[in-house]
């Protein structure tokens, strides 16, 4: 959560951190704030959008400077307001800082300082920190880097921090502790960004700064990259950037989360590319064969997540059972990290994430690892945090994914567990070697069932019309289905703000029920594979108590139709495989509706896309 960028270097500072400051947005958007430095420092910060930010930069004058660091803000200590807005500036004026995480103890450092007579302005924990930096420089006299590091071993809890001296403007120091710092290096330039987003038009090199280092950076000359604790000197790895610009552009769609909905048969076959051979009848995974043997042996596969990507965890607890015969549990990560969970030397941690930087995700890996685990991670953004920590893992290959509502990364999060458990499965010899093949021309003909499943666009954008006045809302499914709904539920409710609910259609008798009336609908997965009677049974429910039934059946359904309000039909496939079919129209219908009702679609309300605080 937090944007941040910085640069330093011989061009303008103001275009590069606005643009990169609003291809951040997605991580927080509710204030945002950029500092300049050219024979003076100023800094103008605001309650709301980077919109509104670039606004109150009106003169030249105002953008001059060739060093300068920017922040779009998600609140966690004091609401979204001017002040408590960053850039925070210390009390002499000197010191200037954004931040992204939380400190722990800042109120007991906050107290001392006020004791040796400092003043707050703001209810941040980020002014505490920028002034026991600048208290420690005085103290010690010592240069910014230093006090940087004397002041973080001070403090408990997670950050990511840009700060430069104006006293000294050829400088600019940053440090890490769980949350993301990304280098980009140019010539005689250097961007830095909480991930590479905001300068992959101007450099593809670059290096990630990890947990518990921190780095000084001069115009001219290599960073200077440190572990805070030891001070011992780290030399930088340096990475080219796969990303490319118009990736990261919303392609002449009005949203980036309708443009990721309309990638997903595009990033399902970079996802399978060279993995899936069904000429060959091969399922390829480096991860998997580099580490067969364990996962030939594995007891047990506890699958942790949040959100979006738990449901694809619960997903892959189907197929994994259903293809390969493996136990699976699946976990919240944010449960999971403060239990004391019970690890067997044959169980593997699977943790699924698309951002890499999910702090709960991170926290319970680390926990894992304590425990022995032998972590498998299932991720989008390469190089991430996450995949860092793991020992192995599978890259999800989805692009980078913008929209606060995940949508490609679902997908592409099944998909790999689909290749994974179909792997496992013939490995194991779970399934016969016919089952084997058909299994896997089917998953390689996803994408073009995927497209054909986007042609019901038009209908839908008739059903969602019909719905966008909604209060509540009902989601069923079954089985492998059953986590479909969860993700329905949880599309609609945080894109349009109506309360939604997902259920296996069975346990609706247990209570949901209570709620059907005529002002109800309820989208119901009924398609032809899996418990379809028993579906239908539930849809009769519903119907004698009024409620409007919106079915996604297997094209061609007659029952359904007789029943339902409204049918979306999707292509015919196996049971393991129909999430990544009927998955996608819930994705429109939420979307849609989320547009009549007139709700900023790409960036909900208090929402973030990377929560890296817990
Ligand atoms: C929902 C959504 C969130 C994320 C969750 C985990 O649309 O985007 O629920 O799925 O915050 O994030 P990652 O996958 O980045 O760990």
């Amino acid at each position: 959560m937090c944007g941040i960028v910085g640069y330093i270097g011989q061009r303008d500072a103001f275009p590069i951190i606005i643009n990169g400051l609003k291809r951040l947005e997605y991580r927080g958007y509710d204030s945002a704030g950029l500092a300049l430095f050219d024979q003076e420092l100023i800094y103008k910060k605001t309650k709301g959008k980077v919109a509104d930010l670039e606004q109150l930069f009106k003169s030249v004058e105002d953008k001059k400077g060739q060093i300068g660091l920017g922040h779009t803000r998600w609140a966690t200590h004091g609401e979204p307001n001017d002040i408590n807005a960053h850039p925070h500036v210390s009390n002499s004026g000197n010191l200037v800082i954004v931040h992204n995480g939380i400190i722990e103890n800042y109120e007991p450092i906050k107290q001392t300082l006020l004791n040796r007579g400092y003043q707050f302005n703001s209810d941040t924990d980020t002014e505490v920190l920028v002034n026991l930096i600048e208290d420690v420089m005085q103290k010690e006299q010592v240069g910014l880097g230093k006090a940087v590091q004397i002041a973080l071993n001070e403090v408990v809890g997670a950050y990511a921090i840009v700060v430069f001296n104006r006293q000294k403007p050829d400088e600019i120091v940053m440090a890490r502790l769980g949350s993301p710092l990304a280098i980009g290096i140019g010539k005689d330039e250097y961007f830095i960004a909480s991930d590479a987003t905001p300068f992959i038009e101007f450099t593809k090199n670059a290096m990630y700064l990890e947990d518990e280092q921190m780095a000084i950076i001069k115009k001219g000359k290599e960073p200077d990259i440190r572990n805070i604790k030891d001070d011992r000197k780290i030399v930088p790895y340096i990475q080219e950037l796969q990303m490319s610009l118009d990736q990261i552009e919303k392609g002449g769609y009005e949203h980036f989360m309708l443009k990721e909905i309309y990638e997903q048969p595009d990033v399902i076959r970079d996802t399978m590319r060279g993995r899936v051979l069904p000429e060959q009848n091969l399922i390829k995974l480096s991860g998997i064969d580099n580490h067969l043997n364990k996962f030939l042996n594995a007891d047990r596969m506890i699958m942790i997540g949040a959100g979006t990507s738990w449901h694809a965890g619960l997903v892959g607890e189907y197929l994994f059972e259903e293809l390969a015969r493996i136990p699976v549990e699946v976990e919240y990560s944010s449960e999971f990290r403060y239990r004391n969970p019970i690890i067997k030397e044959n169980d593997i941690v699977i943790p699924i994430s698309q951002s890499g930087e999910t702090a709960d995700t991170l926290a319970a890996i680390k926990l894992a690892k304590q425990k022995n685990a032998f972590i498998y991670a299932i991720c989008n953004v390469v190089g991430s945090s996450i995949p860092r920590e793991s020992d192995s893992g599978t890259y999800t290959h989805a692009g980078p994914e913008i929209g606060v509502a995940s949508t490609k990364a679902f997908t592409t999060q099944v998909m790999v567990m689909a290749m994974m458990a179909l792997k496992l499965a013939k490995e194991k010899g779970t399934i016969s070697m016919s089952e084997y093949n058909m299994y896997l021309s089917e998953l390689a003909s996803m994408p073009e069932k995927i497209e054909k499943t986007l042609q019901t666009d038009l209908y839908i954008q008739q059903v969602a019309h019909h719905y966008k006045d909604a209060t509540n809302a009902l989601y069923l499914g079954r089985g492998f289905n059953f986590p479909v709904a969860l993700e329905g539920a949880l599309k609609l409710k945080e894109i349009s703000y109506i309360h939604a609910e997902g259920y296996p259609a069975a346990e609706m008798k247990h209570g949901p029920i209570a709620l059907i009336d005529e002002n109800m609908p309820v989208f119901v997965i009924a398609t032809k594979k899996g418990q379809y009677e028993k579906v239908i049974s539930n849809i009769q429910e519903i119907k004698s108590r009024k409620g409007k039934i919106i079915a996604i059946v297997t094209e061609g359904d007659e029952q359904v139709k007789n029943l339902a309000d409204h049918v979306i039909e999707i292509p015919e496939t196996v049971e393991a495989f129909t999430p990544l079919l009927a998955t996608i129209p819930l994705q429109l219908l939420s979307y849609y509706i989320a547009v009549y009702r007139g709700c900023n679609v790409d960036q909900p309300r208090n929402l973030a896309k990377s929560v890296t605080v817990e």
